[in-house]
Parts: C-alpha cells; structure tokens; sequence
C-alpha cells in the first residue's frame, strides 16, 4: 500500500497534488490519473503540499489524517495594514509585569510555530519552557557566572556583572518566563529553522498581548558554560538555537520609531 493514494471517484485529474509536490513523486497513470510513484515513501518529506492543494480532498497520505488536515477559511485573510502594525509594533519587551501569563495561552503560541517552515520538513525543534520566575533568576545568575569568566578575556561585560551585583537583573531582565529552544546539533538547518520558529513565537505573542526579547546572552552561555547547559538538561547531541524572555509588558509603546532604510540592489 503506498503513503499517497488517490481517489478516483473524486480526482479531476487536473494535476495539481503533482505539480506541487516538492519531491516530483508522482506520476500519471495510463488513465490520466495522478499516482504515487513505485518507491515514493521513502522520498516524501510529509510536508502535505498534495492533501491540501487539491480541492476535491482526493488525496489521502497515510501519515497525515483528512481529518487532521483543516480547511482554510480564506475570509480569514489577514488585511496588510493589521499585519503592517504587527511587524512594526512588536519591540522587545525588557519591563515585565509579575503576573504569570497562563500556560494555554502559551502553548497557543507554540502551536503557532509549529507551522514556521523548516529544511525537508523536519521540524527539529525542541521546545523548553521555564516558567517560573525563580528559576528565570537562577538562570540568569549562571550566565553571570559565565560572563564572570570569560570578562577576563574579552573584558566588556564588567557593566553587566555590576548591574547583577546591585542587585539588577540585565541578562533576563526579571522576566517571570524563558522559553529555550533546542535542537540536533549536528543538523546544518538546526540554527535556521529554530529562529524562524521562535521568530514565529515572538509574533504570535504580539499578536496575544504578550511581550518578549532574544536572550542572547542566555543563548551564547548555554552553549559554552557546561553548567548552565546542565541546568537546563540540553541533550548531549542537542545545541540551543534561541531562547526568548516572555511575559506581559509593563509599559505600552506608542509611537514606532523610524529603521534603516533597506539596502537593495534590485537587477
Ligand atoms: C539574536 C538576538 C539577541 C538578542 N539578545 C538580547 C539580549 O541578550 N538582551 C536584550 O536586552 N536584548 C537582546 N536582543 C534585542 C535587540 O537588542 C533588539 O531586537 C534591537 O535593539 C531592536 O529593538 P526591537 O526588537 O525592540 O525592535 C537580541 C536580539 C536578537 C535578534
């Protein structure tokens, strides 16, 4: 039984499940219907490009359920201005309020991301998701640690060990959340796919109410300082790709402030 099968009694035969197929694995039968090549499985990414361009819902893959596969409402369309706002208003949010954003509300947002594209479909992130306010804190003090070390060579965090000592936290900022995004390590699109995951999160969470900002600091310690990357339980053949502070912003921003232009060269 192959991974793809078409239903004759509804296909119309127009081709479009195989012309869409990034793989190029179907071909035509001798009635001119679309049919999944012989030894096609192993070469399908399951991105269901097929299922859900055909509008008879001819197509059934086995490893992605009709019923799983949900139809578009295209008056859904979101206007160009709203999303326009949306790209230019998120911010990176640094003033958190202490009230805890609800776990649901969070895992709407990564179930957002879980449609972000990634190479050959492989969708290889892992998500981690600390939600404590005291663990936020203790894992902001192990990257201090690590700033602490490596000041000694590239002496610029002196400020940031300062700021910890009085008392201030500049490495998560009080966040009441973290959410730490791992992956494969030795995957060439790991880093790709894990930012445009998160990057998805980050809008979604403009999108809620809720504000975030890249830890880099976090991201480069949790690497590179054995400690941390224990306290965060990263798996041995795991790297981490982002790691994003959230929680519902203290202040509104009103106005956004002007960018670079873009440097094109159109040919
Ligand atoms: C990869 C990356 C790492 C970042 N790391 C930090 C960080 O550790 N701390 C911080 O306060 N902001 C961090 N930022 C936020 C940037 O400073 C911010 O995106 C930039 O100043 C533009 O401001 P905006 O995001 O509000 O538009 C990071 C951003 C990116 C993309």
């Amino acid at each position: 039984m192959s991974l793809v099968t078409i239903d004759h009694s509804t296909c119309r035969r127009d081709g479009m499940c195989s012309e869409v197929c990034p793989q190029g694995l179907f071909e035509v039968d001798g009635e001119g219907f679309p049919a999944f090549r012989a030894g096609a499985d192993r070469h399908c990414i399951a991105c269901g490009h097929c299922v859900a361009v055909c509008p008879q819902g001819a197509v059934s893959h086995e490893a992605l359920p009709m019923e799983d596969a949900h139809l578009i409402d295209h008056t859904l369309a979101v206007p160009m201005p709203a999303l326009n706002q949306l790209l230019r208003s998120r911010r990176s949010v640094r003033e958190f309020r202490e009230d805890p954003v609800p776990q649901a509300l969070v895992g709407e947002l990564i179930d957002a991301a879980r449609w972000a594209p990634s190479a050959v479909n492989r969708q290889p992130v892992h998500w981690l998701m600390i939600q404590t306010p005291a663990e936020v804190r203790r894992l902001a003090g192990q990257v201090i640690d690590y700033l602490r070390q490596i000041n000694t060579l590239e002496p610029r965090y002196a400020s940031f060990i300062e700021q910890w000592e009085q008392g201030k936290d500049p490495i998560l900022r009080n966040a009441p959340h973290l959410a730490v995004i791992h992956a494969q390590g030795d995957w060439i699109w790991s880093s790709v796919d894990s930012t445009i995951a998160l990057t998805q999160f980050e809008l979604a969470a403009v999108a809620q109410g809720i504000g975030t900002c890249w830890a880099g600091f976090l991201m480069r310690a949790a690497n590179g300082h054995p400690p941390l990357r224990e306290a965060l339980g990263i798996p041995a053949d795991h790297s981490v790709f982002g790691a994003l502070m959230y929680g519902f912003p203290r202040y509104r921003y009103h106005r956004v402030p002007p960018r670079l232009e873009a440097r094109i060269e159109w040919r």
